[in-house]
C-alpha cells in the first residue's frame, strides 16, 4: 500500500470512518490519527509507530464541548486554560472518562486532551463529530514529521492517506500540562512557556524533570526524537575543533551553527548557518535534523542554544535528539 498525499478532506473521513490511519496537519507536528473509538483503529496505530503498548496517546477534539465526554472531575482552570490556548498547542492532562479506551491511556486513569490550531483538520474534526488518537506522525523515538512528505517518508506504508496541509507553523510538539494534581505540572515544554501559563494559573507551574515518574510520557525517555546519525550539542570552540578532528580522520560531519563556516576549514564540510531566533528555529528543527540525517555523515554537530525560557523546549528536543 502507497500512501496517497491528499487534500481531499472527505477521502480522510472515509478511511477514518473505515478503521484506518490517517496523517493529519497540525501547527506542530504532524498526527497519526485513527477513531478514538475503536480499539481496533487505535492498535494500528501502535503497530504503524511501533511504539510500546504502555505510552498512551492523546486525544485531538474539535470544541471545548467535547471535553466533557473524554474527561471528568474537570477543575475550572482547564477551561481558563481552553479559553486562552485553544485552539493551540496545549496538551492537557485530566481524569479519564471511564469510557475511554485503556489502549489510548497506557492503561492509566488519565487522558492527554487538546484541539490543534489547523484549519484542514479542525475541520476533519468537526466532520468526524468524535475524537481522533493523534501521536506524532513518526517512528517511535525518532524524528517527528513536520510536513506531508516526512510523514511519507517514514510511514509510506502504514497509512492509508496523508491529509496535506503544508508545513506545520510551529514546528515542535505541544506543551503538555497535567491537572489531575492540586498543581499544574508541565510533562513536555513547548511553544506555550510556563510563563505564558502563569499567567493564567496564576502561578509558574513547575517542569516535570524527573526521569522516573511513573506517569509514563514517551516524551520523557532521554533518547528521543532522534536521527539515525549520532548528534553532537556542542559549544561553537568545540564544534570547530570537532570539525577538525572528524576531517583529519577523513569522516565527514554536517554542522548547524549561528555563524558563519570559518575559511580555515574543509571546504566539503556541509555547514548550515541558521537564525538565532527560537520561533524560526522551531519551525525548521525537524526538517533540519532529517536533512542531516539523510547525509549519512559520521556525525551531525550542533551548536548549544541559549539558556534561557525562550529556548527551553528546542533544547529539551536537542538534548533527547543528542542522547546516547
Ligand atoms: O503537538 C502534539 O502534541 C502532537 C500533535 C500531533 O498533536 N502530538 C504528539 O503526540 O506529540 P505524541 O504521542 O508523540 O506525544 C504525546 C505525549 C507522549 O509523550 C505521551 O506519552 C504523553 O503525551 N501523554 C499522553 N497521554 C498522557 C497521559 N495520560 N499522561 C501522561 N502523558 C501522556
Ligand atoms: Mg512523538
Amino acid at each position: 500500500m502507497t500512501a496517497l498525499i491528499t487534500k481531499d478532506l472527505q477521502l480522510a473521513l472515509s478511511h477514518l470512518r473505515n478503521g484506518d490511519i490517517v496523517a493529519f496537519p497540525t501547527e506542530t507536528v504532524y498526527g497519526l490519527g485513527a477513531d478514538a473509538k475503536n480499539p481496533l483503529a487505535i492498535q494500528k496505530v501502535f503497530l504503524a509507530k511501533d511504539r510500546p503498548a504502555d505510552h498512551p496517546l492523546i486525544v485531538h477534539i474539535a470544541s471545548v464541548d467535547q471535553l466533557s465526554a473524554w474527561a471528568k472531575d474537570i477543575p475550572p482552570i482547564a477551561y481558563s486554560l481552553a479559553q486562552n490556548f485553544w485552539p493551540g498547542p496545549l496538551t492537557m492532562i485530566l481524569r479519564k472518562q471511564a469510557e475511554v479506551s485503556p489502549l489510548i491511556t497506557g492503561g492509566q486513569d488519565t487522558v492527554g486532551i487538546r484541539i490543534p490550531n489547523h484549519p484542514l483538520t479542525l475541520e476533519l474534526l468537526a466532520q468526524f463529530g468524535s475524537g481522533l488518537v493523534g501521536p506524532s506522525a513518526n517512528k517511535y523515538g525518532r524524528v517527528s514529521p513536520t510536513s506531508a512528505q516526512h510523514v511519507a517518508d517514514d510511514l509510506n506504508n502504514e497509512v492509508a492517506a496523508i491529509l496535506d496541509g503544508g508545513a506545520c507553523s510551529i514546528g515542535i510538539e505541544s506543551t503538555i500540562i497535567s491537572l489531575v494534581d492540586d498543581k499544574a505540572v508541565i510533562m513536555r515544554q513547548g511553544d506555550i512557556t510556563a510563563q505564558q501559563l502563569a499567567v493564567v494559573l496564576g502561578y509558574t507551574p513547575a517542569v516535570n524533570k524527573s526521569q522516573d515518574n511513573i506517569i509514563r510520557s514517551s516524551g520523557s525517555h532521554e533518547s528521543h526524537y532522534a536521527p539515525l546519525t549520532p548528534v553532537y550539542l556542542l559549544s561553537k570552540d568545540e564544534l570547530i575543533s570537532a570539525c577538525k578532528e572528524y576531517t583529519a580522520q577523513q569522516q565527514k560531519v554536517s554542522v548547524l551553527s549561528f555563524s558563519d563556516k570559518p575559511s580555515d576549514l574543509a571546504i566539503d564540510l556541509y555547514w548550515q548557518t541558521i537564525q538565532r531566533d527560537p520561533k524560526s528555529y522551531a519551525h525548521n528543527l525537524y526538517a533540519n535534523l532529517r536533512a542531516h540525517d539523510q547525509l549519512h555523515n559520521s556525525a551531525i554537530l550542533i551548536e548549544q542554544v541559549a539558556h534561557d525560557l525562550e529556548w527551553a523546549a528546542i533544547t529539551d528536543r536537542l538534548v533527547r535528539a543528542s542522547f546516547k
